[in-house]
C-alpha cells in the first residue's frame, strides 16, 4: 500500500515518526527539522478525515522513565506545527482508552516508546557474558512482540515515517508492521522521499562524486568510509580524524583528539584509496587552541587561537577547525562536483571562531549545487551548520537521517523499509 492510495477517512493511523529533536536546557526545541519532516504525512492522514496516533523515540533512555527525555515537553510544538488538537498519552502501552476516544480530524502523541525496554527488545541490567543472557534474550523478544501488538491495536493501520529510526529494528519501526495486512501498512512521505534521495546518490551516480566525512572519530564513520571508497572519485576526510591520519604518519598533535587503536586503519584507508584511484584529501593545517570548553562550546578565558600544520601541532594546543590552506583544498575539491554526499563537520562549528571549515565546505556545496550537482546533507551537526550558514535552500536534500543516511548509503536494507516492502 502506499500513502497516496490509502483512504485514511475514518480510519486511526498509527504513525511512527522520529521526533528525537534536541532540545535545550530549559526542554525547548533547537532544531525542528524532524517535525517539519513529518508534517506531510500527518497532514494528510488528517485532511483526509482520519486520526493520527503519534509515536516516536527520544533520547537514550534505556527502558526507563526519563522525563528529561519526555515527549511531553514537545506536545505543543507539535500541535503548532500540525494545526489540530493533539493530545498526549503519558504511557505509551496504556494509551488503549486514549486511542479509543481519539476523534477524527485529531491527533494523539504517545510518551516516549523507549521507556519501555521492549522497544529495542534488548534484555537489562544482565551482561552479554552472563550464561542467562541467551534466555533473557528470548524472553525480552517475545515480550517485544507484545509491546508491538499492544501498539499495533490502537489502530486501524500502520505509517512508517521514522527515517532517522529506519535502521533499528525496534517494536514501533519493525516488528509492528506483523500485526498489519499488505493493505494496511505503508511508508510515509518522508521515508519515501528520503529513499529517494539516497537513490538519486547511489542509483545513477553523476561523476565526480564527491564525499566529505567529519566528525571527531575514524571509529564511527569506518564502515561508510570503507563503503565510499568504492563508490566515490573524491573522498574529503575531516573534523577531528585529520589527526588520527597525522599520528598515523608520526605528526605531532599536540592536544588534539586522536584515536591510537585506530593508527593501522587510518594508513588502510590511504592505502585502499590508492588502490582503488580514490583522491583522498586531507587537511594540512588546523585552528588550535590552548583551552576550549566542550560543554559550553567556548574559548576560556585567556586561552589562546592559533593556526599549525596538522602535523606538527605544538604541545597544549588543540586541533579544532580546518586552517586556510585546508579549507582552500576542500573548497577545490568540491568545485565541480556532481554528486556530493556530506556527513560531519569540519570542526567545533558549535563556537563562531571555529566555524570556517565547515562554512567553506557548506559553501563551496552550494556553489556546486547551483551549478548543477546533486547535494545531500545527513547528521545532526552538518544539517545543523546549514541551517546556521543559511544554506538549507542552497542544497539539494538535507536528510533527517545520521546513522541511518548512512547504513543506506552503504547500501544495506533499512528494517523499517523492509518491514513495508519486505
Ligand atoms: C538519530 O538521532 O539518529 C535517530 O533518532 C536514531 O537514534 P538512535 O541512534 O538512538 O537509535
Amino acid at each position: 500500500m502506499t500513502i497516496n492510495d490509502y483512504k485514511f477517512a475514518g480510519k486511526k493511523a498509527i504513525v511512527r515518526v522520529d521526533f528525537n529533536v534536541p532540545l535545550n536546557g530549559e526542554g525547548v526545541i533547537t532544531d525542528d527539522t524532524r517535525i517539519r519532516g513529518a508534517l506531510p504525512t500527518l497532514k494528510k492522514i488528517i485532511a483526509d478525515g482520519g486520526a493520527a496516533i503519534i509515536m516516536s523515540h527520544m533520547g537514550k533512555p534505556k527502558g526507563k522513565v526519563d522525563m528529561k527525555k519526555s515527549l511531553g515537553q514537545i506536545r505543543e510544538a507539535v500541535e503548532k506545527a500540525l494545526g489540530c488538537p493533539v493530545s498526549f498519552a503519558p504511557d505509551c502501552a496504556k494509551a488503549a482508552d486514549a486511542a479509543a476516544e481519539l476523534k477524527m480530524g485529531e491527533a494523539l502523541l504517545l510518551e516516549n516508546l523507549r521507556f519501555y525496554p521492549e522497544e529495542e527488545g534488548k534484555p537489562v541490567g544482565i551482561d552479554k557474558e552472563d550464561p542467562a543472557y541467551e534466555e533473557a534474550k528470548k524472553a525480552m523478544k517475545a515480550s517485544q512482540k507484545e509491546f508491538a501488538k499492544t501498539l499495533a491495536s490502537y489502530a486501524d493501520c500502520y505509517v512508517m515515517d521514522a527515517f532517522g529510526t529506519a535502521h533499528r529494528k525496534h517494536a514501533s519501526t519493525a516488528v509492528i508492521a506483523d500485526y498489519f495486512d499488505a493493505d494496511n501498512k505503508m511508508l510515509g512521505y518522508l521515508m519515501e522521499k528520503e529513499v529517494a534521495a539516497v537513490d538519486a546518490v547511489l542509483g545513477d551516480i553523476k561523476r565526480p562524486f564527491v564525499a566529505i566525512m567529519g566528525g571527531s572519530k575514524v571509529s564511527s564513520k569506518i564502515g561508510i568510509i570503507q563503503n565510499l571508497l568504492g563508490k566515490v572519485d573524491k573522498l574529503i576526510l575531516c573534523g577531528g580524524m585529520t589527526y588520527t591520519f597525522a599520528k598515523a604518519h608520526g605528526g605531532e598533535i599536540g592536544a588534539s583528539i586522536v584515536e591510537l587503536d585506530k593508527l593501522d586503519v587510518a594508513l588502510d584507508v590511504e592505502k585502499v584509496a590508492k588502490e582503488n584511484g580514490v583522491e583522498l584529501v586531507l587537511g594540512v593545517d588546523s585552528v588550535c587552541c590552548t583551552g576550549y570548553d566542550f560543554g559550553t562550546f567556548s574559548v576560556k578565558p585567556g586561552a589562546e587561537i592559533k593556526v599549525f600544520p596538522s602535523n606538527a601541532i605544538e604541545e597544549g594546543w588543540d586541533g579544532l577547525d580546518a586552517g586556510p590552506e585546508s579549507r582552500q583544498k576542500f573548497a577545490d575539491a568540491i568545485k565541480g562536483a556532481k554528486t556530493i554526499l556530506w556527513n560531519g563537520p569540519a570542526g567545533c562549528f558549535e563556537c563562531d571562531d571555529f566555524t570556517a571549515g565547515s562554512k567553506a565546505i557548506g559553501d563551496a556545496i552550494a556553489e556546486a549545487t547551483a551549478e548543477g550537482a546533486f547535494s545531500l546533507i545527513g547528521g545532526g551537526d552538518s544539517v545543523a551548520c546549514c541551517t546556521k550558514f543559511g544554506l538549507t535552500d542552497k542544497v539539494s536534500y538535507i536528510s533527517t537521517g545520521g546513522g541511518a543516511l548512512l547504513e543506506a548509503i552503504e547500501g544495506k536494507v533499512l528494517p523499517g523499509v523492509a518491514a513495508i516492502k519486505g
